[in-house]
């Protein structure tokens, strides 16, 4: 079905942008359009410029339009207030972002994002963290982190600098326990605010993005331009469930899964014994489910949860070394293909 986008994109190629321009392919009306080996065929419909029953018309013409492609059983629309310029990807003077995702809270996703972070740094990266978690906010208590994000005079953030990396997150910018209840438009211009912040130079920016897959992770998807995404699980079958859904979401975006992370994989018991408290991870299921490679198995590391809860990261121990090498790992990747 590799030619599932492109059969997708010729059916749509009859549909016209109902604000000229040409067909709604052409125009960028449409974009993301990915087909699963399930059959479920994704597209992104921008609604900018649409009034509400033009929109709606045009959704279900999208729709009715893919779903007589053979081979596609399900039809998922995505709606966004934004286009995605293709020539718009990423954050000016920053080489890399590199997104990391879940879709459920308590996986570890914070814990990963900030130690990769690390891990690029001790490889001699420029690196930064962007947490993006809006409602759980956790760079900050994992960095040891108390001071606040300062503004230029031309309103722009700068990052706060801790261990070598430029640092933003919602944990930085006000009362975290404030934070929580900000409405909407104003987290919205939070985001926006910390994505232009003061990040140049950098090599690599890793994102901690929030949990889930509702308009908050499209939008800043959109915004952000990753080049890649991390997907952040716990082997259990309920946590990966969650999550195939968030991987989906990243492609439908556009955006490359580099692979999964399966995090607490394991545990060393008192008499040395190994214990798998959430079941033993099967790689192969992992890697189906998915269809992305597991880059890392995390062992749970009772040192590295009481590092997090005195804000005084590790520097050595099984997770360390693990992120170490995906560090290393993704840093040759990028290397070869020389962006
Ligand atoms: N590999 C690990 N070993 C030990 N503790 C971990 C590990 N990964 C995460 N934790 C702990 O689990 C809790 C949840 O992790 P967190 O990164 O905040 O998850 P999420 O961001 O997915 O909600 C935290 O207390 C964190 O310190
Ligand atoms: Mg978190």
């Amino acid at each position: 079905m590799a030619d599932g986008p492109a059969a997708m994109a010729s059916a749509l190629t009859r549909l016209a942008d109902p604000t000229g321009g040409g067909d709604v392919v052409t125009t960028g009306r449409v974009s993301g359009l990915s087909l699963s080996p399930e059959g479920v065929a994704g597209a992104v419909l921008a609604i900018d410029g649409l009034a509400r029953g033009q929109a709606d018309r045009l959704e279900a013409d999208v729709r009715e339009a893919l779903s007589r492609i053979p081979g596609v059983a399900r039809v998922r629309v995505i709606r966004t207030a934004e286009r995605p310029a293709a020539d718009a990807r990423g954050i000016p003077g920053v080489g890399q972002v590199l997104a990391v995702g879940a879709g459920k809270g308590g996986v570890g996703k914070s814990t990963v994002a900030a130690y990769l972070a690390l891990a690029f740094r001790r490889l001699g990266l420029r690196a930064g963290l962007l947490d993006a978690d809006i409602h759980g906010p956790s760079a900050h208590i994992i960095l040891g982190i108390t001071q606040r994000a300062q503004a230029t005079a031309d309103r722009r953030l700068v990052p706060v600098e801790a261990h070598g990396l430029k640092v933003l997150g919602m944990g930085l910018l006000a009362d975290p326990d404030r934070a929580v209840a900000w409405r909407g438009p104003m987290v919205a211009g939070a985001m926006v605010q910390m994505a232009q912040g003061r990040w140049a130079p950098l090599d690599v920016l890793v994102v901690d993005l929030p949990p889930g897959t509702g308009d908050v992770q499209i939008s800043l998807a959109q915004k952000l331009g990753p080049s890649g995404a991390l997907i952040v699980t716990t082997p259990q079958r309920l946590a990966v469930a969650d999550t195939r859904r968030a991987a989906a979401l990243f492609r439908q975006l556009g955006v490359p899964v580099l692979g999964v992370i399966a995090n607490m994989t394991a545990l060393a018991g008192p008499a040395g014994e190994v214990v798998h408290p959430f079941g033993r991870p099967d790689r192969q299921a992992l890697e189906t489910a998915f269809a992305a490679p597991v880059l890392a198995e995390l062992p749970l590391d009772p040192a590295l949860t009481r590092a997090a809860d005195d804000g005084r990261p590790l520097d050595h121990g099984p997770v360390v070394a693990a992120l170490d090498r995906l560090a290393q790992d993704l840093a040759c990747r990028w290397r070869e293909t020389g962006d």
